[in-house]
């Protein structure tokens, strides 16, 4: 055993060019799951993650094809461990849209590494840490012929867009997802360099669009100006109708499920390393909204938010034009946090928007998608051995923290293969997730494999 991972783990060092290598390769397909001109480019990243697992060993790679234009999910399994674990490694191969394009430094799908670190959209979320599990498990089939447990995998190709394959597939609990006795999320991240983090739980999240009508069409400003209701102005009543300008939301009951955190996790935060000026240097604002009665990192972990993420109405283009817009619509987000349900609280805010609208105000609210938060069972096994094997790869304890973000699946798995899920990951929090810059610690990238290593040989223990 202790053989196995020396000689694993070894060869983890003496490929890393190799890793890296395949990691630009895989980075510089465009993969977007949100806009449909990229389709092929999602289906070439799949074809790229089938390519790295048969090249390994995996047994029984798949891809699975859905029935309407879904992204494909990638499968596949190496089950000739001789004890009873069989974890399941998840990941996506997916990633965010990339404007603005022109904050970009190198473009988003020409990776270029600048002082360690690699940009690239998706370097970060999440093709880094799902070629991470393909290197670990490589590494371990590579040098041995086997691994120390028996190993499932599946990646998605729509995690940035909604996830509805996935979500479909686990909950139809397939014989492919049977027996699995843990689950490795790799979507998260360090909660400071240098210290390696495990993710106790995650917020939920609820995505919708308004659309407000107030005309049959658009109007002359000053023909109708003084008559005619201004879509603009009834969606904008709304929106501050819903949040004060701090951040509270108004939509009564909102706060009512949430579920405190306890006194030891509290006192754990407490001791986490957090600095406001370093805080609102990083984001370039000049204060910070929320209650602050609570800490900044109690705001973004343990309390709720309601979030306009886009806006639309009238005239936006270049030059002028004096229109009474007929139509607006907002493209709004909820996160959730343990206790709150996500239907109870779609339906407050469909409650309350229809109570604070104006009367000439023609309101739809389409719910596009809600997920609710996620705790993790932190005394599982498999959390205890991914908290020692970064601990040995890192040289520092493990912290526990929260995640503001949401990974919808991750609740499935838990509930619906009633396995313990250890989320975890090697992106810093400078990784400008989502947003242009991304980048990886080259670093991290490489001990995210030895660790993904020691976490098969702990499990085995
Ligand atoms: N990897 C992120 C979630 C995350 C964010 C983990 C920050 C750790 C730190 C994931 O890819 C993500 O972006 N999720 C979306 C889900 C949404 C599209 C349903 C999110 O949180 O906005
Ligand atoms: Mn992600
Ligand atoms: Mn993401």
């Amino acid at each position: 055993m202790q053989a196995e991972l020396a000689k694993a783990l070894e060869h983890c060092r003496s490929t890393r060019d190799g890793s890296l290598e395949d990691l630009l390769k895989f980075l510089r397909i465009p993969s977007i799951s949100t806009l449909p001109k990229h389709r092929a480019d999602v289906a070439q990243a799949a074809d790229f993650v089938i390519k790295q697992l048969v090249d390994i060993g995996m047994e029984n790679v798949e891809l699975i094809k859905g029935t309407g234009n879904e992204h494909p999910l990638v499968i596949g399994e190496w089950m000739h461990a001789d004890n009873a674990n069989t974890v399941l490694l998840y990941a996506h191969y997916d990633v965010q849209p990339v404007d603005p394009l022109n904050l970009w430094t190198t473009p988003p799908f020409e990776p270029a590494i600048r002082d360690g670190f690699l940009y690239a959209r998706g370097s970060a979320d999440d093709k880094g840490q799902l070629l991470v599990l393909i290197k670990a498990l490589g590494a371990c089939l590579k040098t041995s012929g086997k691994l120390p447990v028996n190993v499932k995998v599946l990646f998605e190709g729509e995690e940035e867009s909604g996830g509805e394959h996935i979500g479909r597939y686990v909950e139809s609990l397939p014989a492919f997802l049977k027996g699995v006795t843990s689950v490795v999320v790799l979507d998260s991240g360090m909660h400071a360099p240098g210290l390696p983090s495990i993710t106790t739980a995650l917020r939920g999240i609820i995505t919708a669009e308004l659309t407000v009508r107030t005309l049959k069409s658009d109007q002359h400003s000053g023909m109708e100006g003084g008559t005619a209701p201004n879509a603009n102005d009834a969606l904008s009543t709304i929106l501050t109708a819903i949040k004060t300008p701090t951040g509270r939301v108004r939509i009564p009951g909102f706060y009512s499920q949430v579920r405190k955190p306890d006194a030891k996790e509290l006192a754990s935060w407490r001791s986490l390393p957090y600095d406001e000026h370093e805080h609102l240097d990083a984001l370039g604002a000049r204060a910070l909204i929320g209650d602050k009665r609570y800490s900044a990192l109690y705001r973004q972990w343990a309390l709720p938010t309601f979030e306009v993420n886009g806006i639309t109405g009238g005239f936006t283009g270049e030059g002028f034009k004096t229109v009474i817009p007929a139509v607006a619509s907002a493209k709004v987000s909820m996160r959730l946090v343990p206790g709150m349900d996500p239907d109870l609280t779609s339906e407050s805010l469909r409650k309350y928007i229809s109570r604070v609208a104006p009367h000439w105000a023609r309101c739809d609210l389409k719910i596009l998608h809600a997920a609710k938060a996620m705790l993790v069972e932190t005394n599982a096994p498999a959390v205890k051995a991914a908290a020692e094997a970064l601990k040995q790869t890192f040289g520092q304890e493990c912290a526990y923290v929260r995640c503001g973000g949401s990974i919808p699946i991750a609740d499935a798995f838990k509930s619906k293969l009633q396995a313990p899920v250890v989320i975890t990951g090697f992106t810093l929090p400078s990784c400008n997730l989502h947003a242009p810059n991304e980048n990886m610690s080259v670093e991290n990238y490489h001990l995210g494999v030895e660790a993904i290593v020691r976490f098969f040989h702990q499990l085995a223990q």
